[in-house]
């Protein structure tokens, strides 16, 4: 296929934030951004959007333009054309949402849409979709739990009843929370979790009870587990937490404390999925919790081959969000070098998403384990709905 026109234009995500949309030949493709930004992430949008705007529109459409994209490779004709525009290792001319937003956009266009199969036609499986249940830390308000995301994996194959699942539990769970939180009013945060007025322990006593329920109704086994995303708990010595105990105390826990809590809180409940459990830069005290549950990377990583490289004895599971490096090869490395080490892979959404679908298709065509994209919320199901689809072809 060869490229005709580049457009960028300034859209909304579903925090309300202005974001930047890149349509190649008619076909259009945004990704999320975060809130809980990792320190090692690149730049996802530089301020000034019309500036950006106009760059797309007349530098890059013109430099672009006539270029071939026939194969997933090709890509880097146009990491190399990036390059000349701007050469900084954070992507603070550009902005790591453009060049992948252009990547995505191109791979449509050269696919017709049927991103995953351009990727790889012989996929076999499908991702398992991890639910957000109910939600703290930066995604929700002050009275929330700490612990950002406490998620759920449907042990299931059959990509149907995992979504169904997650949806029910999510669903269902409603009336629970009203019985533990009388001012409950059905708030959501920003990825479609419940908030509750709730501590860490009370939702995890309550997930944990719940899912012996959802379990027997529909005859599906379903684990927990929670994204700490630890580095938003982190002052730059201890961990502090607002709403820790059973008496809603606050809490400040040194390094040794932290990785205590998070070996109770691993035994207690029988979790099976650990995310970001210590702050971004403390490799080795993700290596002191690696054991039969899942010890995930994702600021820690920040989908970056140098950090799992020097990570690599320290987790088992690695979080792969493209914008947080700025290029799909990029990311696509991190994807390969991660499966040789027999790592799983979740392929995730960011807090601030769009209504875009393509984040299941990067989730197929890479043969993920897992994709992370919310229950809720039509930003979030149009990902869900999109694998549905997919699975009729496989
Ligand atoms: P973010 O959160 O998109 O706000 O970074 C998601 C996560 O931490 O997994
Ligand atoms: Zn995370």
């Amino acid at each position: 296929m060869k490229i005709k026109g580049i457009k960028a234009r300034k859209i909304l995500n579903s925090k309300g934030e202005l974001t930047i949309e890149i349509e190649v030949d008619g076909f259009r493709a945004s990704i999320g951004n975060g809130t809980s930004v990792g320190k090692f992430e690149v730049v996802a949008l530089p301020p000034d959007l019309d500036k950006l705007v106009e760059l797309v529109n007349h530098k890059l459409n013109k430099e672009l333009g006539g270029l071939s994209i026939n194969s997933f490779d090709d890509l880097d004709k146009i990491e190399r054309a990036i390059k000349t525009i701007d050469a900084s290792s954070n992507f603070k001319e550009i902005g790591g949402n453009i060049l992948v937003n252009l990547e995505l956009a191109l791979l449509k266009a050269a696919s017709e849409n049927n991103v995953w199969k351009f990727l790889d036609p012989k996929v076999k499986k499908m991702p398992i979709p991890i639910g957000n249940i109910v939600g703290g830390g930066k995604h929700s308000g002050a009275n929330c739990p700490d612990i950002q995301e406490f998620l759920i994996i449907p042990k299931t194959k059959d990509i149907f009843e995992a979504v169904f699942v997650n949806a029910k539990f999510h669903e269902l769970i409603k009336d629970d929370i009203i019985k533990r939180d009388k001012n409950f009013n059905f708030g959501r945060n920003i990825e479609g979790a419940w908030c509750p007025n709730l501590n860490n322990y009370e939702v995890l006593d309550m997930l944990n009870k719940f899912r012996e329920r959802i379990e027997k109704e529909f005859k599906v086994k379903v684990s927990l587990g929670i994204d700490l995303a630890a580095s938003g708990l982190w002052n730059g010595r201890k961990y502090q937490y607002r709403n820790y105990s059973r008496f809603r105390q606050k809490r400040v826990l040194s390094r040794e404390d932290q990785i205590g809590f998070v070996k109770k809180l691993i035994a207690n409940y029988d979790l099976k999925y650990v995310e970001d459990p210590l702050q971004e830069e403390d490799i080795e005290g993700f290596k002191e919790l690696k054991g039969d549950c899942m010890i995930v990377g994702d600021d820690l990583i920040a989908t970056n081959l140098d950090r799992i490289r020097l990570a690599q004895e320290a987790i088992n599971g690695v979080i792969i969000k493209p914008n947080q490096i700025g290029s799909l090869l990029k990311a696509k490395a991190v994807v390969d070098f991660a499966k040789s080490k027999k790592m799983k892979i979740i392929v995730s959404h960011r807090s601030g998403e769009t209504e875009d679908n393509v984040l299941a298709h990067l989730a197929v065509g890479w043969e993920a384990d897992y994709i992370k994209t919310g229950i809720v919320g039509g930003e979030r199901t149009s990902k869900l709905n999109e694998l549905l689809r997919i699975s009729e072809n496989l």
